[in-house]
């Protein structure tokens, strides 16, 4: 398996940066996740394949990180942080806004392929609980209202 031709030259630059092959891993992981949304079982056996790894090993740490999709996802994929500050500080009503919002559960993506709703542990923001991560950005101190006008702004901006 070859990737996009940019994507095999930063690949480069990122393995020659490590003289253990293993640690390039996760820049890897991110690097072709970048390119195609998401890992695919192909995706990381060719990982695994050239950082002289078990594919087991690059699935337990693909599956370990939130960060990482192991299937397709939505374009704005809503991370949700269900641990305790933002569980006190009304998590759940972010989620069930989500939900009314778009009209799809967890782990689900909807129909027009913009957003993707998960839940997942601390987002290390506790003090600005109720905290959602979509994609590389970080929104604190949510409230359903909030939610609903950032929905908006995307909805806006696919047009
Ligand atoms: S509890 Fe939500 S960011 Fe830590």
């Amino acid at each position: 398996m070859t990737f996009d031709p940019q994507v095999e030259q930063e690949a480069a630059a990122i393995l020659a940066r490590y003289p253990e092959k293993r640690s390039a891993l996760l820049p890897f992981l991110h690097l072709v996740q970048r390119e195609q949304g998401y890992l695919s079982p192909a995706t990381m056996e060719e990982v695994a394949r050239r950082l002289h790894l078990h594919p087991v090993e690059v699935l337990e740490v693909a599956t370990f990180y939130s960060w990482f999709n192991l299937k397709p996802v939505g374009k704005h994929r809503l991370q949700v942080c269900q641990n305790l500050s933002c569980t006190l500080r009304g998590a759940e009503r972010i989620i069930g806004t989500l939900k009314e919002e778009l009209r799809i559960g967890e782990g689900e993506t909807s129909p027009d392929g913009l957003f993707t709703l998960q839940r997942v542990e601390c987002l290390a923001s506790c003090g600005s609980a109720p905290v959602m991560q979509v994609n590389d950005e970080y929104h604190e101190n949510l409230s359903p209202e909030s939610v609903r006008a950032l929905l908006t702004r995307w909805r806006a901006a696919a047009r």
